[in-house]
């Protein structure tokens, strides 16, 4: 007899078994692989067996494979065993395999912290550069070096949150164009995104904490036309290449001339309706060209030197983007509204 040949398909024989245990789905496979191999007529039973007929040459070696080849499939069938009855009860009996699972939920960003991003983003492509300020602002970046008067409203308690006589929660982004300019010299062409606060009745369209982007071009020879052309590009980008902007006269202290942007209302295409109250536009930013008294503020020679600045919001473009009618949501930390964007 050939011993080697017999012990080579002893060891066949539990390669195979165990393949099969391996791809056993229940314990009726595993079962089938036991009874196949060590029932009463499965073919290791039967090696081992005939190993009192062997001759006695060849008894030791074959008997020690069959006895090998026992233990690493009675080993397999424990193992595969406890594999296809482990995972359907996880050791609880109580536990129910055939009800429907739960699926785990992801958690997601902000819808304003998207929109930040995105306002943020756009303006880098348009080549400027990002700086940030303080929350808690003096009096002096905050009012006094942007040109606000001593008896100017905003500087009222009842409008500004102070911390201290001489400290105030910044109630825009403006004040980080003045840290900006402090130190670095022309040309500028920074964004500085960043919260604000303001004492405010909180409503439909107002916070009493939201977020702005500021920006800042100074340059020689900036004009007001390059304050439209960037702006408008930077609304066809955010909003769509269909929206119109224009541009409203107004104030603000360390603007000279001012305005106010608009774009043409998403929602009703500049038709009017419920949410741009008929006019067909919808308010996003302050912006204007810098005041000459604050370029003498840091001083930059006027003379020589133009800019321009603006400062969008950030809750009202995403109302505005996502046809949202009351910004109060964006704070309720619902997580169905949330879940939407
Ligand atoms: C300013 O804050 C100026 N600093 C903007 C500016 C910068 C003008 C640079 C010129 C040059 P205003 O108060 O209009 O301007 O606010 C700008 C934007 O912030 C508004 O258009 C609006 O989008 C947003 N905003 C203002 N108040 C609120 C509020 N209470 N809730 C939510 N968003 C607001």
């Amino acid at each position: 007899m050939n011993i080697d040949e017999t012990i080579r398909s002893i060891d066949e024989m539990v390669e195979r078994a165990l393949q099969e245990l391996s791809d056993a789905q229940d314990e009726s496979e595993v079962e089938a692989v036991r009874v196949a191999l060590l029932g009463r007529k499965g073919t290791l039973t039967a090696v081992l067996r005939g190993i009192g007929d062997l001759p006695d040459d060849a008894k030791p070696a074959i008997g020690s494979a069959g006895g090998r080849a026992k233990k690493t499939v009675t080993e397999g069938i424990d193992e595969a065993m406890r594999r296809v009855t482990a995972p359907a009860t996880g050791g609880d009996p109580t536990f129910d395999p055939t009800l429907p699972g739960r699926t785990p939920s992801l958690g997601r960003s902000h819808p304003v912290a998207v929109v930040m991003d995105e306002i943020v983003n756009i303006l880098m492509q348009l080549g400027f550069t990002v700086a940030e300020g303080p929350e808690i602002e003096t009096d002096f970046y905050n009012f006094e070096a942007l040109n606000f008067p001593p008896d100017h409203p905003a500087r009222d308690m009842q409008d500004s949150y102070y911390v201290t006589d001489d400290l105030v929660l910044r109630t825009h982004t403006s004040p980080v164009q003045i840290r900006l300019m402090e130190v670095a010299q022309p040309p500028i062409r920074s964004i500085m995104p960043g919260r604000v606060y303001r004492n405010e009745v909180v409503s439909a369209k107002s916070l009493n904490f939201f977020n702005q982007v500021e920006g800042l071009y100074v340059d020689k020879g900036v004009s007001l036309a390059d304050l439209k052309g960037e702006l408008e590009e930077f609304c066809h980008r955010f909003f769509g290449s269909d929206v119109s902007i224009r541009l409203r006269p107004s104030f603000f202290p360390f603007t000279e001339p001012s305005c106010e942007m608009d774009v043409s209302c998403v929602i009703c295409g500049g038709g009017g309706c419920r949410v741009c109250k008929s006019t067909g536009w919808l308010e996003i930013g302050g912006a204007g060209m810098v005041d000459p008294n604050v370029f003498e503020a840091v001083g930059y020679d006027p003379e020589i030197y133009a800019g321009y600045a603006f400062g969008l919001g950030v809750e009202r473009p995403a109302m505005i983007k996502y046809g949202v009618d009351d910004i109060r949501l964006f704070y309720e930390n619902d997580v169905r509204f949330l879940a939407q964007f």
